[in-house]
């Protein structure tokens, strides 16, 4: 029942681009100002970089955020027809990059191009005082991208034509590094995405979820992970499967009115501590039922965490063979029900949380009911 293909490296016949992590992840909003306030107070991100028309950039105004090893770019438009309106106007705010560091970005991009991807913007090297930096784009489902960025010789705060900013640092809550970002795809089209992954990118397979590991009593959805080999870049993609009431996903394509981003996990060292201080923040989180926690112990063993604490907050926990990981979602941070966030600590577990899901989805599909999308 459960096709599981944890950690098996299915063979992809092409050689994998080289990409060392993700870089940062950029959204196109409708107030880039407003929605940067929001990270930077909700989610403690500093604010550390600037490109509008104080830079001499006309079209566009965008800040850069950081937090750990986590980067977030925030974009408007200054014009009604510029991409970032026509993008913000069809799906909301939302993910337009996912950007990726490599060390050769003209070589991802020709090799991406060669095995039939869709070009976005063609290889760019610009300059300033401190140093180079090449990017190049190819598209990915729907209007989202992922942007190659090669960095090694730039040693400024961001890239070139952006102003440093200076003053406003949060100290954060604790959130380190991207674990994972995953996309939501129409009905029958993952494997369409899944084989673009591997003979584009190179990626394998690296665990499946059927309907059956993913369903409640009314809806599911089935999900591959997909992942470069030293697990740096894990992309999983979702499609809805078929239930009796209308899958998440399907609500979220009927939002977003294409495939893209659904969530963004960060990793930290102490979810305790970073889901405490989100809390305090105002960031609101899915909940689950208090029997989630009765039952608990049985189920994951013995944690080093409180499980009453655990509880307070709304944080899940699964067990693995390897080991545990804890993880919490967000409500939708738009205001279409799209794209949310998790927190996730891993202790040695290497999933995403699959014990987990009917818990969550049945949370997930109280928040639908409650926006009369059930
Ligand atoms: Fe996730």
């Amino acid at each position: 029942m459960v096709k599981e293909m944890e950690r098996q490296a299915e063979k992809t016949a092409v050689e994998e681009i080289a990409i060392d992590g993700f870089d940062h992840v950029e959204f196109f909003v409708g107030n880039a100002l407003q929605a940067c306030y929001y990270y930077h107070h909700g989610f403690g991100f500093d604010i550390v970089g600037f490109r509008g028309l104080e830079t001499g950039r006309r079209d566009k105004v965008s800040y850069v955020l950081q937090q750990g090893g986590v980067r977030l770019v925030i974009t408007g438009a200054l014009n009604a027809d510029d991409e970032v309106a026509q993008h913000v106007h069809k799906h909301g705010d939302g993910v337009k990059s996912i950007a990726l560091r490599v060390r050769d970005a003209k070589k991802c991009y020709e090799t991406a191009i060669a095995r039939g991807a869709k070009s976005f913007a063609e290889p760019l090297t610009e300059s300033d005082e401190y140093g180079t930096m090449t990017t190049a784009a190819v598209h990915t489902y729907g209007d989202t991208i992922h942007t190659f960025i090669e960095r090694q010789n730039y040693k400024g705060n961001f890239a070139p034509g952006f102003k440093p900013i200076e003053g406003k640092v949060d100290g954060g809550v604790g959130l380190a590094a991207i674990d994972h970002c995953v996309g939501n795809v129409e009905v029958e089209r993952m494997d369409y995405w899944v084989d673009f992954y591997k003979d584009v990118f190179g990626f394998y397979v690296y665990q499946y979820f059927d309907a059956n590991d993913i369903s409640t009593k009314y809806s599911s959805l089935v999900s591959k992970v997909m992942s470069n080999k030293t697990g740096s870049v894990k992309l999983p993609i979702n499609e809805p499967a078929i239930g009796v009431r209308k899958s998440q996903i399907q609500e979220y394509l009927d939002y977003y009115l294409a495939p893209g981003v659904q969530h963004i996990a960060i990793a930290t060292r102490d979810i305790i501590g970073t889901v405490a201080a989100l809390h305090a923040r105002g960031i609101e989180f899915l909940k689950v039922p208090r029997s989630y926690y009765d039952s608990l112990p049985e189920r994951v063993g013995e944690i080093d965490e409180d499980i009453e604490e655990l509880a307070k907050l709304g944080i899940l926990v699964d067990r693995e063979s390897d080991g545990y990981l804890l993880q919490i979602f967000t409500k939708p941070v738009e205001d279409r029900p799209t794209l949310f966030f998790e927190v996730i600590q891993r202790k040695g577990a290497k999933g995403f949380g699959k014990g987990n899901f009917k818990a969550l989805f049945e949370s997930i599909e109280r928040e639908q009911e409650s926006r009369g999308n059930l």
